[in-house]
């Protein structure tokens, strides 16, 4: 695999992939095809060789110019997507458009073309699972696997399901040479500051109190996205056509030991949070079982020390304001417009 197209390669976990590359694998060329949405940054892809990744700055649901893209390479590794559930609650229509019509584009450019496809995909596709406390017992409780069956609740959560099983018809029906991933939530430097953690750490730099859902009682398996970034490409290299692999670290945490977490890590009151208004649909806890990717694939991921992954991640909103701090102020209305 000498070539590749690394779409959405300008966001969060995306850019963080063509970093893994560049760094680990010098005879691949990365093209990274990504629209630069609100969240997609070029600055994410600063300082990388311009003779190993070239950004093409385009829409993946335009048919012509992902066709003259994917004629010309071996793979496609497919991140691009609008990926926050409160903005798919506002406004869905984007996430019909670019999770599904996207997808949509670029699988059939690969059919044509015979093009190697992995697929980024999410563990909200599965819904979500009862808290531990619910549970009968010890509450182990089930996880994720790629048997669960669909049942999302978000806009975001659906149209990531429906590209999915798109995915699988296309493997199916046309051969298409495909592999889906499904991670649960991603943590690390370059995320985007409307996502939980980063927007925490950023509002004790703004001095805003941080922002809790509800009681903070919902679970989220979190791992670090050079992990996610590791699990992907041994999928995309070793991974049996047609299979889903699921990607997790064993990282859960309910929300509120997260909030209390960042503001003892910034030498702040466990106490100096906000509660407000829940999300609609809420889900409750998401829990990624890996086995499949572990032992088959032999992948083990190495960031799995959460405090210090987290403390990593401060230094580095700390260290690079200028990233982020233009976005604050708009981020900050657009949820207080909703009470949040
Ligand atoms: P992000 O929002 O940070 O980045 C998305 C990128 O896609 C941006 O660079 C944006 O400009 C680009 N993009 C959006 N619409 C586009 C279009 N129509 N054409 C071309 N480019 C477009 O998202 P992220 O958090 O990095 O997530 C990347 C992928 O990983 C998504 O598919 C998401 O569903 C999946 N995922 C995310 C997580 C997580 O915790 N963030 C976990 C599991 C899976
Ligand atoms: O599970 C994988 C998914 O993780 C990805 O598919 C999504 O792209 C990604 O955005 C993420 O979805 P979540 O909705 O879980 O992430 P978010 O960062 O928006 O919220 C994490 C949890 O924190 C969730 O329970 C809601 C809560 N929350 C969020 C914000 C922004 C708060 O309590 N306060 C906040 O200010």
């Amino acid at each position: 695999m000498k070539k590749i197209i690394v779409t959405g390669g300008a966001g969060f976990i995306g850019s963080n992939f063509v970093r893994y590359v560049v760094k680990n694998y010098p005879e691949v060329h990365v093209t990274v095809l990504d629209k630069l949405t609100y969240a997609g940054n070029r600055a994410n892809l600063a300082e990388l060789p311009e003779n190993r990744v070239k950004l093409i700055v385009g829409d993946i649901t335009d048919t012509n110019l992902v066709d003259s893209l994917v004629k010309n390479t071996d793979a496609v590794v497919h991140y691009a997507a609008e990926s926050h559930n409160d903005n798919s609650l506002k406004d869905p229509l984007p996430f019909v458009q670019t999770n599904l019509i996207g997808t949509y584009t670029l699988i059939e450019a690969c059919r044509k073309y015979d093009v190697r496809f992995h697929h980024v995909s999410t563990d909200e596709v599965y819904g979500d699972l009862p808290l531990r406390e619910d549970l009968p017992g010890e509450g182990v409780g089930e996880k994720f696997t790629d048997k669960t069956p669909y049942n999302p609740s978000s806009p975001y959560s659906s149209t990531k399901a429906g590209s999915d099983l798109l995915v699988r018809a296309w493997v199916r029906s046309f051969g298409l040479r495909a592999t889906i991933s499904n991670c649960s939530n991603n943590y690390g430097p370059y995320q985007h500051i409307e996502k939980f953690i980063p927007r925490q750490i950023t509002n004790i730099l703004s001095d805003i109190r941080p922002k809790l859902y509800g009681e903070g009682k919902n679970v989220r398996d979190w791992i670090h996205t050079n992990d996610h970034s590791s699990g992907v490409w041994r999928i995309l290299t070793k991974g049996r056509i047609g299979e889903t692999y699921l990607i997790g670290a064993n990282g859960e945490k309910d929300n509120k030991t997260v909030v209390e977490l960042i503001l003892e890590l910034m030498g702040e009151d466990k106490s100096g949070y906000d509660h407000v208004d829940d999300r609609a649909g809420h889900d409750l806890r998401y829990a990624i079982d890996s086995t499949k990717l572990r032992e088959e694939l032999g992948w083990i991921p190495q960031f799995t020390d959460f405090r210090e992954g987290l403390q990593a991640t401060i230094k580095w909103y700390q260290e690079n304001r200028a990233w982020w701090e233009a976005d604050k102020t708009l981020v900050e209305e657009i949820y207080v417009k909703s009470g949040q």
